[in-house]
């Protein structure tokens, strides 16, 4: 039987480090204050002007490319997962094909947009593609850039101390081994609460959605004959334009959410929580995973945490997290390896890999 294994992993962050105490110093907020509600000491900003969700995610391809032993031409599909690309359209997939030089083999790329579940999203979407035959070295990359978006005033503080950018890739290729590689993947979404984590600004939504934020919200749209515009004036003037989270719901729904999800694909394998060796979850908070790890019966030790470094990096937290477990020779041969996450939409998921 065909099945997905990761042939290389590989991951990078920017240089320029942002302390819990550099934020001190533009809006009102403490280190104590982070470090006992996320766990986060710092965080990695991009260079601005040289650093995309595109270009980060292309150095970790290229290093999961080399550890996987092909080359970038034998790349056959491409899987992008960000919330924020390059451009509103078209998506970082093309952008990367392009950055890692390789337009020439007009290969296919996919963008995916399910936010901090986007890379376990995308390892379901490449294992149905390589179980079938159809594709034999699938380059999956989580990617974000979120310090180009943040409120970094008092107004913002909630969400803007959480993010982080970096950039995470996977070599994916099947395996005829025994037993070895993704044993399953179990997706979900419910949106309902879809504006309680959401930057809905530049959008096409017109309005639509407004009493979903819980209040009547003026955007500014100009009285037009036609259309309506993705951003308005007003929407600057009255920080429209940045992430919005209802911090409190959101833990309520992860701490529920992560727990069930993986038992759902461990119980669809006849396993148990006992028999995970490593669970690495997207690093949202550090609360939410020491939660998830007792509620299932894990050591610390067996719970994968870097978020102290990095913050929240959205759909690159699992493959950062699950590249560094591998380089620290905490994943072997044989290991029971979870990954999970929650995250805006709300989109959630799983996968269980035998390494
Ligand atoms: N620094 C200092 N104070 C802050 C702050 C900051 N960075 N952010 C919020 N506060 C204040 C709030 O204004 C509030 O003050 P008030 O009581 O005077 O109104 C107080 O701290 C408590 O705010 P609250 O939002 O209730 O805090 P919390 O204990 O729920 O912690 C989060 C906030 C964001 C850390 C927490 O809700 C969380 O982690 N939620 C999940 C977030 C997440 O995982 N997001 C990504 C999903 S993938």
């Amino acid at each position: 039987m065909l099945r997905t294994k990761i042939a290389g992993i590989g991951s990078y962050v920017p240089e320029k480090t942002v302390t819990n105490h550099d934020l001190q110093k533009v809006m009102d907020t403490t280190d104590e204050w982070i470090q006992e509600r996320t766990g986060i000491r710092e965080r990695h900003y991009a260079e601005k002007h040289k650093e995309t969700s595109t270009t980060m995610g292309a150095r970790a391809a290229e290093i999961a490319i080399e550890r996987a032993g092909i080359s970038k031409r034998d790349v056959d599909f491409i899987i992008f997962a960000t919330l924020s690309p390059d451009y509103y359209f078209p998506g970082c997939g093309v952008l990367l094909q392009r950055e890692l030089g390789i337009t020439d083999t007009e290969i296919p790329a996919l963008d995916i947009r399910n936010q901090c579940s986007g890379f376990v999203y995308g390892l379901s979407v490449a294992d149905q593609f390589i179980k079938t035959g159809m594709y034999k070295n699938i380059l999956l990359v989580g990617a974000e850039i979120h310090s180009m978006g943040l409120d970094f005033t008092t107004e913002g503080r909630n969400v803007t101390v959480i993010f982080g950018d970096g950039a995470g890739a996977v070599v994916l290729q099947p395996t005829d081994e025994e037993g070895k590689g993704v044993l399953t993947t179990k997706l979900h979404s419910n949106g309902t609460y879809a504006e309680k984590l959401a930057m809905i600004n530049p959008g096409a939504h017109g309005g639509y959605h407004s009493e979903k934020m819980g209040e009547d919200i003026d955007w500014g749209y100009p009285e037009t004959e036609y259309g309506q515009m993705f951003i308005t004036q007003h929407m600057f003037d009255n920080g429209q334009i940045y992430p919005y989270m209802d911090g409190p719901f959101v833990f309520k729904m992860a701490v529920q959410k992560f727990p069930e999800v993986i038992m759902e694909a461990l119980h669809s394998q006849s396993l148990t929580a006992a028999d995970i060796n490593l669970l690495v979850p997207h690093q949202a908070n550090l609360r939410i995973s020491e939660f998830v790890g007792k509620k299932l019966g894990l050591s610390p030790a067996q719970v994968w945490s870097n978020i102290q470094r990095y913050g929240n990096t959205t759909a690159a937290s699992i493959p950062i997290a699950l590249c560094e477990a591998v380089e620290a020779g905490a994943v072997k041969a044989g290991d029971l390896v979870c990954l999970a996450a929650f995250g805006s939409g709300f989109t959630w998921g799983s996968a269980l890999i035998r390494w």
